[in-house]
Formats: structure tokens, sequence, C-alpha cells
């Protein structure tokens, strides 16, 4: 690609970094996840390094703005990523995302009709929020920069960017599921119109999976009509792609984490506390989309049809505090604490305790630790994307052991296809899963991990990021292509 001083500018409702206070000084810390470290260094390769000249991030800011000027005259700004905050009133944010985002949306698309709330002055602060990042993106955006949308909260900012720019270059992802036409549906007339006409405003569209790809092809056509020929739909004044695009991990940074002497430490620390015991893992965020009160019968099932497993196994299950405010997430984690209760009321013996719960956040360390030393990851999900959890699991399984159950219903069931497959409600094929994975043969978890892990490999978080800049480079050669005809 061409050497330029055009800008790349990336838009999500979260920042990847968090501003903290240590020892009175205001630093920026990069968060953990796998998309900043995989943009970084794709910037950093040789052959991308000249592509974009500025690489600016844009997002919602969880700090005050006070504090923001104060950490701008103090530090120098990171150079790689430029960082700006969007500084949205309490209020109308918090509509936006604990209203439309995570009360409407967020249960829709995962499935769960029953829990969404129809209000019109979400959807407003919706619309207003999208129309600020919009205000803002505008002010800095050049011809030939390009612009990549990330996730639900903005699914009306591809179109708002559009009309005022007609030539920008725009990429919007979808993190999450796109459901099918018949749960789509439910959502109220004028904004499903709106949020497909929103989404249309980008040149690409990725998602994680064929079949979210197919729901939102049908939902383009059953919403507004418009029909495509292998995943491209001729628009008035443009071509759209819709493609597959399976966010993977940064691989190399899980498989090679217990050569860290922080995370072997741990490791240690933890199979001295379960001698003698297998362990079985699962992390996710407090949701109720995860499977975990699910996922708790399931194990008990163990526990009553396999009673060989008493004191002989422990369940270490993590929930990571999310979105407190939202009385969902409440209920479901007073749900959780029930279960657990429940189980370790009715089989602890004075040595042992079944399920080792914890809520709260673990570090990278603790982590991979975790992943390490456990025979077993339960990762079960009623509804998931993708599932990134599951993939560092197996890339974490470094000396061939371990055993991952994983649900059909996660995005990344269709390219972990070796794993056991399990209905994440039925508790029966659950406890018989988990019966298999703790009875599997040496060599067979060596073969599943294997071909999992190759796979992984194949098609990184590296190589996530770079196939979605290249088709959104093509689908614009492609458009140019069509005006000169
Ligand atoms: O999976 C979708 C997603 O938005 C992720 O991008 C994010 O890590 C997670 O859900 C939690 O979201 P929130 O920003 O609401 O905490």
């Amino acid at each position: 690609m061409e050497n330029s001083d055009k800008s790349l500018i990336l838009v999500s409702n979260r920042l990847p970094f968090q501003l903290l206070e240590q020892d009175g000084k205001l630093l920026l810390k990069q968060s953990d996840g796998g998309l900043v470290t995989a943009l970084k260094s794709y910037f950093n390769a040789e052959s991308n390094r000249d592509v974009f000249k500025h690489k600016k991030w844009f997002g919602a800011a969880d700090f005050p703005e006070k504090r923001w000027n104060k950490f701008k005259k103090q530090s120098s700004v990171p150079d790689d990523f430029t960082v700006e905050p969007l500084f949205i009133e309490t209020k109308v944010y918090n509509k936006y995302y604990n209203g439309f985002c995570n009360a409407t949306l967020w249960p829709l698309f995962h499935y769960f009709p029953s829990y969404v709330v129809y209000d019109q002055e979400f959807f407003e602060k919706y619309e207003e929020v999208n129309k600020i990042f919009a205000d803002e993106l505008l002010k800095v955006i050049k011809p030939g920069d390009t612009i990549w949308v990330h996730d639900y909260q903005l699914f009306l900012l591809p179109q708002l960017i559009r009309e005022k720019m007609p030539e920008a270059s725009i990429g919007f992802f979808l993190h999450i599921p796109f459901p099918s036409y018949e749960v789509f549906r439910l959502l109220h007339r004028p904004w499903k119109e709106k949020i497909i006409r929103g989404l249309l405003g980008a040149d690409l569209i990725g998602f994680h999976t064929h079949e979210y790809v197919q729901h939102f092809l049908k939902t383009v056509r059953m919403v507004l009509g418009y029909d495509h020929h292998y995943r491209t739909i001729a628009m008035q004044d443009r071509l759209v792609k819709i493609e597959m695009f399976p966010l993977g991990i940064d691989y190399e940074k899980f498989s090679t984490a217990s050569t860290q002497p922080e995370v072997t430490q741990q490791m240690e620390a933890i199979t001295r506390n379960f001698p003698d015991k297998k362990i079985i893992f699962s992390v996710d965020r407090l949701d109720y989309t995860k499977g975990v009160t699910h996922r708790l019968l399931g194990f008990e099932r163990l526990l009553k049809t396999h009673p060989e497993w008493i004191e002989k196994v422990v369940f270490v299950m993590v929930v990571v505090p999310s979105r407190q405010i939202i009385s969902k997430y409440n209920e479901r984690r007073m749900l959780i604490e029930e279960n657990v209760g429940r189980i370790n009321g009715k089989y602890s013996t004075l040595s042992w305790q079944p399920v080792i719960y914890r809520y709260n956040h673990l570090g990278f360390e603790e982590l991979c630790a975790l992943y390490h030393v456990a025979d077993v990851a339960l990762i079960t999900p009623l509804r998931d994307g993708m599932n990134l959890v599951a993939k560092e699991y197996v890339a974490c399984c470094s000396e061939q052991q371990g055993v991952l159950i994983l649900s059909e219903l996660a995005g990344a069931a269709n390219e972990l296809s070796e794993a056991l497959q399990v209905n994440p409600l039925d508790a029966d094929e659950i406890s018989q899963a988990i019966q298999q994975a703790l009875t599997m043969p040496v060599e067979e978890q060596q073969r599943k991990l294997s071909l999992m892990q190759k796979r992984l490999i194949d098609y990184d978080v590296h190589s996530w990021v770079n196939d979605f800049m290249l088709q959104l480079n093509d689908i614009k050669q492609q458009q140019k292509a069509e005006e000169q005809k």
C-alpha cells in the first residue's frame, strides 16, 4: 500500500486505555484486549508502517474531563495511537449504554427477547450519542482517511459519517452475534430501519461467523428489500461488502505465558492448594448470556451421577463483575450465588469444597496460570458472538494436555470443532461431557489440541486485522472501478 499522510480512525464505545492515578501521577494504561495489541503490531510491521501516518482511537471517556486535561499537561501522550476521549453527559450516556445498548440490543441479539426493554427515550439517547461521535469524528476526518467502527453501540455511525463524507472509507465490525431475522424483527419498526441503514453506511461490514453474515443479508432484504450478489449489496451510490472475519487471539502471547516466572509461581501455588485433584475451570463476565447457572447444574449432575469424583475434583469458577447497574445482571449474580451455595452446602466435606467461586477481576498472569493447570475448561455460553476464553485456553495448553468443553452456541464452536461440544441448556449433556473430559486419554487430548492450535495459529488476531484492512481496501478499489464503467 502507498506511503501517505492518511489517518486510521478507530472508534469503539469503550477506549482500550484506562486513565489511572499512581503515586499522585496520572498514567494511561493499555487494556489487555487483543484488538489494541493486534492493531499495534499490525502497524509496527515493516510492510504496514507507512500506510497511515496517524492512528487515532475515539471512544467514550470513563473519567472526568478535568482529569484528562491534567494528564495531558503532565505527560506526553503515547505516539503510536492518539487517544481521543469523548465526554458525554452522564444522564445521556446512561440511557444510551445501560438503556438501549445493554437493555435492548444486547438481550435481543443474544436471543433473550423477553429481557428486551422497549423505551423510546433510550433509542433517542442512542441516536444522540451516535451523533455526538459523528460530530467529533467529522471535525478530524480528512479525505483519504479510513474509519473503522466497532460494535453494536455504534450501529448508526457509519451512515452519519457517510452523509457528510460520501467518499469516506468506512469499515464496521460486530463483536456480538447478529441474530436471525425472526429475532431481529422484534425491534420496534423505525429502530430496525435506522439500524440497518446506519450499518449500510459502511463499505465493509464484518461478522464473526458465516451464520451471522447470512442472518444480516436476510435482514437487509426483509427490512429494506435490497438483495445481494455474493455478499455484495449494490446501493445507489456504492457497493457494500458483507464478510466473515472470525476474531482470533494473540496466540504467541498466550502460548508462551507459562515461560513467565509470575505465571509459573501462580501455577505452583494453585496446584499446591489442590493436590491430587482434577481442576475444572471457567471464567466469564457476569452476564445472563454466559450460561453460568446452567453450567453449575451440569456440574451438580456430575456429582450426583458420578459420586466417585467427590473429593477428587474442584470447579474453579471466576465471574468478572460487569454492567452492575442493570437489574438483570444483579439478579443473575444472586442466582449464581444461590446455586454455588446449594451445591457446596450439599456436597462439601470437612476437607473439600466442590465449587471455588470468585467474583472479581483476574490479572493476565493469574488467568494464564489457571488456564495452564486446568484439566478441563468448561465454557458454556447460551449465546456468544465468538468467545475468546475458549481460544485462549487452547493456546495455553502448551504441554498438550487439557480438554475444552464448549457450547455449540458460541461463535468459536465453528473453528474449535474438536472440543467436546454441548447444548449449554442441557445439564445431562454437560455432566456427560465433564465425565468424558475427566477420563479422556492423554493421546486424544493431544490430538484434539494440536488440531485446534494449528487453526488458531493460522488465523490469529494479526491475520484478522490484516484480512479486514485488505478487504476494505479491495472494496474501495472495486467501487472506483464501478464508477469508471
Ligand atoms: O462482546 C461484546 C463486548 O462489547 C466486548 O467488546 C466487551 O469486551 C464486552 O462486550 C463488555 O462490554 P462492556 O464494554 O459493556 O463492558
